[in-house]
């Protein structure tokens, strides 16, 4: 089967691989029908995710065909169109247990990473029957592709760790696929005011279309006077970071309100600093997450009722043989104007 391998920081090649086989009694392989790619697959390219050793197919999102099953899974069985979580879930263990799926003792962000994942004909989906989530019949398989990872990372590190309400005010550094994800999904709740802060006028104009009440570019380096004129001096409720980098940790931290939720959302390489000289009378509250995707469920009905139209957030769309353009345009997506792109198998 055809495959995009990464070998090593720098290099990733469409490879010829052996179908993936049963190993363990939960597993089931899946045919690969659609899969994208993520911003994170381009920190592993960049060498920034050791568990990922070279030899390793890509890819964590995707949907697809229940191919075979091990003994041991009992949900699904050849035939069934399935969704893949970004997540493997053993379902037994402590995290498991408390719904914090993404910290599995011998599960969680390993699809990808540390084996095989979706950016293949086949996949190998260990504990199938918690990390594979059933298609309804009639369902719009490319907006699936978005509830692997990016829907249930916006939804559940930004807007649910964030305490987003009805009426509050919420601002949200980055505007990429991540932050566009939680710009959706905050909808759910209601909030007044949802200020969007990029430097990609490009990304500003699509957090615009997508429901933002205002948005800042913030390369003029004023964005936290912008964001305290927006909040009549008070800043926002929910500050939410989908960017990853010390300045928007910090930015972050100066548009925060008294009694507000800083939610990070961005993958940090390198050490912010918090600035608890000014904010330690604020009643603020900084909050961490790994997805966990325990809101893929909740998340395929709203897609299914169109209380949200993930679809939205696909700009592009490749065969599986044109993966490495696939990668090319997603890379360059300040000129391509790429959000999600969807590769099909
Ligand atoms: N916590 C999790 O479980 C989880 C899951 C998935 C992704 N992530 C992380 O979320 C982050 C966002 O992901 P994405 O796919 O949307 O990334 P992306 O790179 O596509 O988007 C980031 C956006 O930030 C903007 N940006 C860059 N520097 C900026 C600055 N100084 N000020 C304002 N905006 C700036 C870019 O223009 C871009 O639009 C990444 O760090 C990613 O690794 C975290
Ligand atoms: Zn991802
Ligand atoms: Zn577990």
């Amino acid at each position: 089967m055809q495959a995009l391998v990464y070998n090593g920081p720098g290099i990733k090649n469409v490879e010829d691989r052996a179908k993936p086989v049963v190993r363990m009694p939960g597993d089931a392989i899946v045919r690969i029908t659609k899969t994208t790619i993520c911003g994170t697959d381009l920190h592993i390219l960049k060498g920034d995710v050791p568990t990922c050793l070279p030899g390793t197919v890509l890819g964590h999102e995707g949907v697809g065909i229940v191919d075979a099953v091990g003994a041991g899974v009992t949900t699904f069985k050849v035939g069934d169109p399935v969704l893949i979580s970004c997540i493997t879930a053993c379902g037994r263990c402590d995290f498991c247990r408390r719904g914090m799926y993404s910290h599995c003792t011998t599960g969680g962000w390993i699809l990808g990473n540390q084996i095989d994942g979706t950016q293949a004909e086949y996949v190998r989906v260990p504990y199938a029957d918690t990390s594979l989530y059933p298609i309804p019949a009639g369902s719009d398989e490319e907006a699936l592709v978005m509830l692997s990872d990016i829907l249930p990372t916006g939804l559940e590190c930004g807007v649910l760790n964030g305490k987003v309400q009805p009426g509050s005010t919420v601002a949200i550094v980055g505007s990429g696929p991540i932050g566009l994800a939680a710009l959706l999904t905050a909808q759910f709740y209601a909030p007044s005011v949802m200020i969007m802060i990029d430097l990609d006028d490009n990304r500003l104009d699509v957090g615009r279309r997508f429901g933002a009440t205002a948005t800042v570019n913030s390369a003029a380096g004023d964005a936290a006077q912008q964001v305290m004129k927006l909040t009549d001096g008070r800043g926002v409720d929910t500050a939410i970071e989908a960017v990853g980098i010390p300045a928007t940790f910090e930015l972050c931290q100066a548009i925060v309100a008294a009694g507000g939720v800083i939610a990070n959302v961005g993958v940090h390489g390198v050490k912010a600093d918090l600035h608890l000289e000014r904010l330690w009378s604020h009643n603020v509250t900084i909050t961490t997450r790994l997805v966990d995707t325990t809101s893929i469920p909740m998340l395929l009905k709203t897609v299914q009722s169109r209380r949200i139209d993930a679809k939205q957030l696909i700009t592009h769309r490749f065969k599986l043989g044109q993966i490495l353009q696939a990668y090319e345009t997603f890379g360059k997506a300040s000129d391509t104007k790429a959000l999600k792109v969807i590769i099909e198998a």
